[in-house]
């Protein structure tokens, strides 16, 4: 069923930060960090970074146990769209993720629901996994309508990709935790991620099981405690995933709870 996965998944989200020779520096950080044949298998890892730099990243990270991963999709297949960016390219560069529905993009570029799902239909299509991202802000959960806000958003993606649903993966990312240091309390996210997880339960195949991230102010101090609580299955982690050797605590976090 939409269990609790037993594996963990931490996705870096670089945003809009970074540089060609500072990236690459960061992900030899990684590497070294994290090499080959130290990985575990309970632990899956990937960095979303600028589009810009998908490529030389991707030559990078080539036969490395680090996924790569873009930030954005075109809810288009292809044609008079400038500025933006198709699955099939995100594919073609060897893109295994790409984040939709981030609330930055909800927020300054006014994406509705219905744009974050097609957007997620578009790479589900072109074999990349979306990264859908749910949260409420403050002053809907202050209104007492996190759930209905999360259960909104989740659902036009449920809607519209029918079965495909279980290649998806979930981050719910509180607005306001998101780059404030204010991070979801374990007990916060929890019952957030079982209410995701009960609505992805009720549209999909009883066996399969969906990760649900938890990303907000996710940091090599807090990363424990929340990987650790049932129903996280890993972290979407925005800022620290910019110093290598924060990033590579986390990692290490989640292998350790992912033992026990
Ligand atoms: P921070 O970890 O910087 O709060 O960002 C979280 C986020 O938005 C990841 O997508």
């Amino acid at each position: 069923m939409t269990q609790s996965n037993p594996q963990k998944l931490i996705v870096g989200n670089w945003k809009m930060n970074g540089s060609l020779a500072g990236n690459g520096a960061l992900i030899q950080d990684l590497l070294k960090g994290w090499p080959t044949h130290q990985v575990s298998r309970r632990v899956q890892a990937a960095v979303c970074v600028p589009s810009v730099y998908l490529a030389p990243c991707a030559g990078l990270l080539h036969h490395s146990c680090l996924d790569l991963g873009a930030q954005d999709v075109s809810a288009h297949d292809a044609g008079a769209y400038t500025g933006e960016v198709s699955a099939a390219m995100l594919r073609d560069v060897g893109a295994r993720y790409v984040i939709v529905g981030h609330s930055e993009r909800r927020q300054y570029h006014a994406e509705t629901d219905q744009l974050v799902a097609q957007k997620a239909q578009k790479a589900l299509a072109a074999g990349i996994t979306p990264i859908v991202c749910v949260g409420e802000s403050w002053s809907e959960r202050q209104a007492g309508q996190t759930a209905e806000v999360v259960k909104r958003q989740l659902a036009a993606v449920i809607q519209l990709n029918g079965h495909c649903v279980c290649e998806i993966v979930v981050a719910y990312e509180p607005v306001w935790a998101i780059g404030t240091g204010q991070t979801a309390s374990a007990e916060q996210a929890q019952e957030v991620h079982a209410l995701l997880r009960a609505q992805l339960k009720a549209a999909v195949a009883m066996h399969e099981r969906i990760f649900i991230l938890y990303g907000g102010s996710m940091n090599a101090a807090n990363a424990k405690l929340l990987l650790s609580t049932p129903g996280i299955d890993g972290g979407l982690i925005g800022g620290a995933s910019l110093k290598a050797a924060d990033f590579l605590s986390i990692l290490a976090d989640a292998d350790a709870v992912s033992r026990v």
